[in-house]
């Protein structure tokens, strides 16, 4: 057995963590750039990131308690401990395994100090918790935000591993979908499973249902069934074009980033839905004709994702919220001319900032008097999902949290009056 087994699995895990925290990229991003690793170990090295991601500010407590003097926040050995502890909590890894593949990473460097912090919290024990801490500053925020609930509520999901929401094209295939797999249908064309395999489920090739978070499917569902023409004006990879264009829609799907329209592209090939593409920026892009509906599922912060992505709690800036939320301005004051009198523009985020949602919302309503909120019907959404007193709908964390939870979202409908 080479005596550095299971180390690049881990020397790229650390230099993910890494590129979120210092650089702001994605996991994902990260792990494209390991292309010196076989896929299980690039699959490890993604995990490993994640589950440390997930519990940092928890996992930065124990090291401190077992340290005489805290160590440096961007030090390469409370790096190194942070891995390693989320190892043994979120995957499990047997404790010899940890310690062995955590000390290559120190070679040269601080190896009995992190040989030492590991032996103490690895003798102590150290289990999973039902509830992980955010970190400080976006703890502050939501509090202050959304209330000590929500927070609380938040620390609950992040500490869970969020079950597989699937959206189908059709009614009849998710009702048999559910009664043959033991899922749970939350909404019309819904289906939770606990399941995190997706290509061994059944009717993923035949392409009966794609994956997609219930709230990122409650959107589309306020655009209207007599909606003609739609335009779903960022539309990559496009679950939510899917769902229009599953409706009966004649949808125009517009995305800046050619690779990700190439990703909607393969999605409708294996659902065998249709749509007309449209590779642009909305920013400079005009249309040829207006739209009976237009839904703006808006690049924002994506905070609300946390529960599967817990490096937006870390990339999500002032700066990055500040610019998606100026971005979301002039997407949503340009898509409004793009409607015909008496149509409908949905605008979501998948955010948890008031600055991408409400803020922008009421920026728009106060700049636009050809435009007002038109809020969802009785039956329209799940139950659940309650429009607060103006007429838009937020999801927090602790939504539906009984059945599993869903993402933080945003979404208002509004008319063009005629
Ligand atoms: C939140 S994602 C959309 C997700 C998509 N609606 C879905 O359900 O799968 C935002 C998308 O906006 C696109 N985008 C960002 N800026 C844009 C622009 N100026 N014009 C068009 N698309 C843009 C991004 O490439 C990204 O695919």
């Amino acid at each position: 057995m080479p005596s550095d087994e299971g180390v690049p699995a881990r020397r790229a895990a650390l230099q993910m963590l890494d590129a979120v925290l210092r650089r702001g990229q994605t996991i994902e991003a990260a792990a494209t750039r390991a292309t010196n690793l076989a896929p299980v170990d690039r699959a490890l090295a993604t995990a490993i990131a994640g589950e440390t991601l997930r519990r940092l500010p928890d996992l930065d407590a124990l090291i401190d308690s077992a340290t005489r003097q805290p160590l440096p926040d961007d030090s390469k050995s409370r790096a190194v401990l942070r891995l390693a502890l989320a190892q043994k909590i979120g995957l499990g890894t047997p404790d010899h395994a940890i310690v062995a593949t955590a000390l290559p990473l120190v070679d040269g460097g601080p190896r009995r100090l992190v040989h030492g912090v590991l032996g103490t919290l690895l003798r102590r024990g150290v289990t999973a918790t039902d509830s992980c801490r955010l970190p400080g500053i976006v703890e502050d925020r939501w509090r202050s935000a959304w209330g000590e609930e929500a927070v609380l509520a938040a620390r609950r999901q992040i500490a869970r591993r969020p079950s597989l929401d699937l959206t189908f094209a059709d009614d009849a295939a998710a009702e048999m979908f559910a009664q043959a797999n033991g899922g749970r249908s939350l909404a019309r064309r819904h289906v939770r499973v606990d399941s995190s395999n997706v290509a061994e489920l059944p009717g993923f090739n035949s392409g009966q249902w794609w994956v997609q978070d219930l709230a990122a499917s409650l959107p589309a569902r306020l655009i209207p069934a007599e909606a003609t023409q739609v335009l779903d004006l960022c539309a990559a990879p496009g679950g939510k074009t899917m769902q229009l264009a599953a409706a009966g829609h004649r949808v125009t799907a517009l995305d800046s980033s050619r690779s990700r329209l190439g990703r909607l592209n393969e999605n409708l090939q294996r659902t065998h839905l249709t749509a007309q593409l449209v590779v642009a920026d909305a920013l400079q892009w005009t249309p040829d004709r207006r739209f009976d509906a237009i839904l703006l599922d808006a690049p924002c912060s994506a905070t609300g994702t946390f529960r599967r992505h817990p490096e937006v709690l870390y990339r999500a800036r002032p700066r990055i919220v500040a610019d998606n939320s100026e971005l979301q301005s002039r997407l949503l004051a340009r898509a409004a001319k793009w409607l015909k009198s008496g149509g409908v523009l949905v605008y979501s985020v998948c955010s948890l900032e008031p600055q991408e949602g409400e803020e922008r919302l009421a920026d728009l309503l106060k700049n636009d008097p050809t435009l007002e909120m038109r809020p969802p019907l009785a039956g329209e959404l799940p139950a659940a999902a309650n429009p607060t007193g103006p007429g838009w709908v937020r999801i927090l964390p602790g939504l539906l949290e009984a059945e599993g939870g869903l993402d933080g979202f945003f979404m208002a409908r509004l008319v063009a009056k005629g």
